[in-house]
């Protein structure tokens, strides 16, 4: 009899802690919300999901990466972006991307701003501002995509990356091992990694409502 209230409490935080790990698994990294965020839109336009392809997610993030945080070059008078023998001779190598297998790319949509946003928020509110944003995330052409959200020196500002391709999604942008090379700071998606870099503070608020139920039940079971 004294050993039921133990083994009730042992019921219930393996419950909660399978619920958080689940939680986690799912919110963990921006950049595969982002690619949620987009494949919803383009499925609520009758377009078909895209595959996200964890190469070419690595190579994103490189990409991001070579705009060293500056937000001006982005857009307007002083756009700049990286020479396109980059993707051979840097991003595919440092993701560990097998060259032969770099596809074409069908489009680009890069946004930054100083204060982080929810993915979701990010894709509508920046990424998705202007006319052609909505041409390049309804082109017919893309088979697959790969997202890269990124901080700089760990806060803003904060730089969201969509990166689509053509290519064939069994054998493009493949993987030297089978296996992306997480290149932090900075999150990718379709490695089915957690990542929190770019926004430590959202981690933390996530986590809270967590400890409190876990906390409010252990009080209760204590009671037996
Ligand atoms: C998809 O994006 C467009 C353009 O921003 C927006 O008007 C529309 O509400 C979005 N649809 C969904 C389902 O989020
Ligand atoms: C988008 O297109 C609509 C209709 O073609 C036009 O009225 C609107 O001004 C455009 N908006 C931008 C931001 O280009
Ligand atoms: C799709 O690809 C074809 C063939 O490369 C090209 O002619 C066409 O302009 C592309 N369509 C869009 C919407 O980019
Ligand atoms: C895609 O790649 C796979 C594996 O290399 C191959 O079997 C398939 O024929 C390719 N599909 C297209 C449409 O090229």
């Amino acid at each position: 009899m004294t050993k039921t209230p133990w083994f009730l409490l042992l019921l219930l935080l393996f419950i909660l802690a399978s619920a958080a790990a689940t939680q986690i698994k799912v919110t963990n990294n921006p950049a595969d919300e982002l690619v949620a965020a987009l494949n919803n839109n383009r499925t609520a336009h009758k377009m078909k999901s895209l595959y996200d392809n964890p190469g070419l997610a690595c190579i994103a993030l490189q990409y991001v990466k070579a705009y060293q945080g500056d937000c001006g070059a982005v857009g307007g008078p002083n756009a700049e972006k990286p020479a396109e023998s980059e993707f051979a001779e840097t991003f595919a190598p440092n993701c560990g991307v097998l060259v032969s297998t770099l596809s074409p790319i069908t489009g680009r949509l890069l946004g930054c701003q100083s204060h982080y946003a929810d993915p979701s928020e990010a894709f509508l509110d920046i990424l998705m501002k202007n006319n052609k944003s909505l041409e390049i995330v309804y082109n017919k052409n893309h088979t697959e995509v790969g997202a890269a959200v990124s901080g700089t020196d760990g806060g803003g500002p904060y730089f969201w990356f969509l990166l689509f391709s053509s290519g064939n999604t069994s054998s493009s942008f493949a993987l030297e091992g089978g296996v992306a090379k997480l290149t932090r700071p900075g999150c990718f998606s379709g490695a089915n990694d957690d990542c929190s870099s770019a926004y430590d503070w959202s981690q933390t608020r996530r986590v809270w409502p967590f400890v409190a139920t876990a906390l409010l039940v252990i009080g209760y079971a204590f009671r037996f």
